[in-house]
C-alpha cells in the first residue's frame, strides 16, 4: 500500500516508518522536520519526504495515496498552553484541511494519532471510548475537535480511524526527553535521582513507541468494519500506572538511582485509566506487549550508549525548548514556520 505518514520526522514516526516499512509499504512521508536534528544515537533514514507545513496542504500533495497516517502535530501540553493558537491552528484546522484535501484526492483511508488525553480527569473507573471526553488543555480539546470533524467526512470512500494512544515510552532514534518514563529514566542515567515533584498518585496509562507502530499498521490493512469511524484507546491495561509506579520502575533500571516523590501538589490534572479491550477485539492478535520495565531498561541502555550531558538531554530533546531555540536563531516565525 502507498501510504503518506506525516510527521514521519517526529518521535513516532521515526519508530513507525521501518514498522510500515517492513509490512511491505511504500512510505513517503511529510514534515517540516522541526526536530530532525533531535537524534539520540544512529539518524534514521527517512523515507522520501515532503518538506512542507500542513498548514499548507493541497489535494494535490495527496494524490496516489491509498492511506493517510496523520501524526504531524505540535505534540505536548506545556507547548499548546503556551501557544493555545498554533496549536488550535496546526493540530485542529490543518488537520481537518488534511483529511478533506486527502478524501477530495480518493485516499481510502486515514488513521489519526489522537491521545488518551482527551478523557482528562475522569474517575476511579477505567475509560472506555465511549466514555466522556474532559479534555482540560489545548492539546487535548485540540485533538476532540479533530475527532468530531473527521468523523464527520466518514462515509463509503473515506474511513477515518482515531487511534487514541497512551502516553509513549521507548528508545527512538528521535527521542523526546519530555514524555515522563523517557524523562525519569534519562535523570536516572544522567544525575543518579528519579525526582518526580508530585505526590505521584495521578495515573498515566503508558504505550511503548512500538506497540504504537503496530497498531497503526494494523489499521491500515484492517476489514472496514472493524475499524471504519471508530475510536480506539491504543495500550495494555498493564501498563495502566501510577507516576510513583513509573518512577519506581525509573529507579530500578538505574541501579544506584535514588528515588524521591516530593509530595508537592502538582499542577497537572490529568488521572485516568484506561480499558483496552476495543482494540484488542478490533485487529485479532494484537497486543501492546512492551512492559514498563523493559522499555525503561532500553532506554537507559540507549542513554548509556550515547553521548549524553545533561543539558543536551533537557536541551536538544525537550519539543518546546527545540522550538523556542529554533524562534531565536531565526529558523522558525512566531508560528513556528520554517523561514
Ligand atoms: N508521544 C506521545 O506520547 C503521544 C501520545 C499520544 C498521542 N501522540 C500524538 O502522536 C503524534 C506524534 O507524536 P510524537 O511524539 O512523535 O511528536 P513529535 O513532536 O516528536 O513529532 C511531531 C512531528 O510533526 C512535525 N510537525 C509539527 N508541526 C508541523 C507542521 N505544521 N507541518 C508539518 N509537520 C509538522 C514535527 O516536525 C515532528 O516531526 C502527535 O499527533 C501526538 O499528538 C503522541
Amino acid at each position: 500500500m502507498r501510504i503518506l505518514v506525516t510527521g514521519n520526522q517526529g518521535y513516532l514516526g521515526s519508530v513507525m516508518v521501518p514498522v510500515l516499512q517492513a509490512a511491505g509499504h511504500d512510505v513517503v512521508g511529510y514534515d517540516t522536520g522541526l526536530f530532525a536534528d533531535s537524534v539520540l544515537g544512529a539518524a534514521p533514514t527517512d523515507p522520501p519526504t515532503i518538506r512542507k507545513d500542513i498548514r499548507d496542504v493541497q489535494p494535490s500533495d495527496l494524490e496516489g495515496f491509498e492511506a493517510v497516517i496523520h501524526l504531524a502535530a505540535l505534540s505536548n501540553d506545556p507547548l499548546g498552553a503556551l501557544e493555545p493558537q498554533i496549536t488550535h491552528d496546526i493540530n485542529h484546522h490543518a488537520s481537518v484541511r488534511l483529511a478533506k484535501a486527502a478524501k477530495e484526492a480518493g485516499v481510502r483511508r486515514f488513521l489519526y494519532a489522537s491521545t488518551c488525553s482527551v478523557y482528562g480527569a475522569a474517575g476511579a473507573d477505567a475509560v472506555k471510548e465511549d466514555s466522556p471526553m474532559r479534555p482540560v488543555t489545548p492539546y487535548a480539546e485540540s485533538k476532540v475537535r479533530v475527532e468530531g470533524d473527521v468523523h464527520d467526512l466518514a462515509d463509503a470512500e473515506f474511513e477515518p480511524v482515531f487511534l487514541r494512544n497512551a502516553t509513549a515510552f521507548g528508545a527512538s532514534p528521535r527521542l523526546r526527553a519530555d514524555i515522563v518514563l523517557n524523562n525519569l529514566v534519562g535523570h536516572a542515567v544522567l544525575s543518579g535521582r528519579v525526582l518526580v515533584l508530585s505526590d505521584g498518585t495521578p495515573w498515566r496509562p503508558l504505550v511503548h513507541a512500538k506497540d504504537i507502530a503496530e497498531a497503526f499498521s494494523r489499521c491500515l490493512t484492517a476489514p472496514r468494519d472493524a475499524v471504519h469511524a471508530k475510536a480506539f484507546n491504543v495500550g495494555t491495561e498493564a501498563n495502566n500506572a501510577t507516576v510513583a509506579q513509573i518512577a519506581q520502575e525509573a529507579q530500578r533500571a538505574v541501579p544506584g538511582s535514588t528515588l524521591d516523590i516530593t509530595g508537592e501538589t502538582g499542577s497537572d490534572p490529568r488521572s485516568y485509566r484506561v480499558d483496552f479491550g476495543a482494540i484488542r477485539a478490533a485487529l485479532p492478535g494484537y497486543d501492546a506487549s512492551w512492559s514498563i520495565a523493559d522499555g525503561a531498561r532500553e532506554l537507559a541502555a540507549a542513554y548509556r550508549s550515547a553521548p549524553l550531558t545533561r543539558d543536551g538531554f533537557d536541551g536538544d530533546f525537550v519539543r518546546l525548548k527545540v522550538l523556542q531555540r529554533k524562534q531565536e536563531a531565526g529558523l522558525l516565525d512566531a508560528g513556528f514556520r520554517l523561514r
